[in-house]
């Protein structure tokens, strides 16, 4: 498999991507989100990664910019992160975070928060538990995680978050 940052000719292959993985229901909604949030000025620094088995688009995931009772803390959102049916369970989602992770840590990065299921993100090192309060209240708080890119990274830090504007609409909480 083979990693690596998203350029705008791939914009195609990730919507389509991630209508296939998030399906009927929120397809559509999670391929826009995507394709708008690679456009949002306000999603700067983003990083967006896309891996590919021989040719074909396995994964994406995007992580975005977010601030904190409006100061830049050194912080960002993953969402979304989709990969293709075909190729579900064999270590594609989480070789996405991992590497992502890894070039955050390395552009200097401090915190990376998620909204999703416990069961699959604890395995990456997020938990609740911490001091952000999202943008809009929240269904399953237990699902809004944080993870430290550095020791240390989560504490005593506490505040409201603001993501970019398109992801920061109501509809993706
Ligand atoms: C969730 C998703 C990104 C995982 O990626 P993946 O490449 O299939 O997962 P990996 O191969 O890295 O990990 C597989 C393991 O995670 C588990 N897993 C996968 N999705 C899970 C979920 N939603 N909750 C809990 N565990 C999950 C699998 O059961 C498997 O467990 P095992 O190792 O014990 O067999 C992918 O299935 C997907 O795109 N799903 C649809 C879109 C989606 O839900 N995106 C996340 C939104 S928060």
């Amino acid at each position: 498999m083979r990693l690596r940052e998203s350029v705008p000719a791939d914009a195609p292959s990730i919507a389509e991507l991630h209508r296939d993985a998030f399906g009927e229901a929120e397809g559509a909604t999670v391929a826009q989100l995507a394709l708008d949030l690679l456009k949002d000025p306000t999603a700067q620094p983003l990083l967006s990664l896309v891996a590919f088995q021989d040719d074909t688009l396995a994964g994406h995931v995007i992580f975005s910019h977010i601030t904190v009772d409006g100061n830049d803390i050194g912080a960002c959102i993953m969402a979304p992160l989709a990969v293709a049916g075909t190729q579900q369970n064999q270590g594609v989602g989480t070789r996405l975070i991992r590497h992502g992770l890894a070039v955050l840590r390395e552009r200097g990065l401090r915190i990376v928060l998620v909204l999703g299921d416990p069961a699959y993100y604890t395995r990456a090192g997020f938990a609740a538990g911490h001091e952000f309060a999202p943008p809009h209240e929240l269904a399953y708080p237990e699902a809004w995680m944080a993870l430290a890119l550095h020791d240390g990274a989560l504490a005593g830090v506490s505040g409201t978050v603001k993501c970019a504007d398109v992801l920061n609409s109501p509809e993706h909480w």
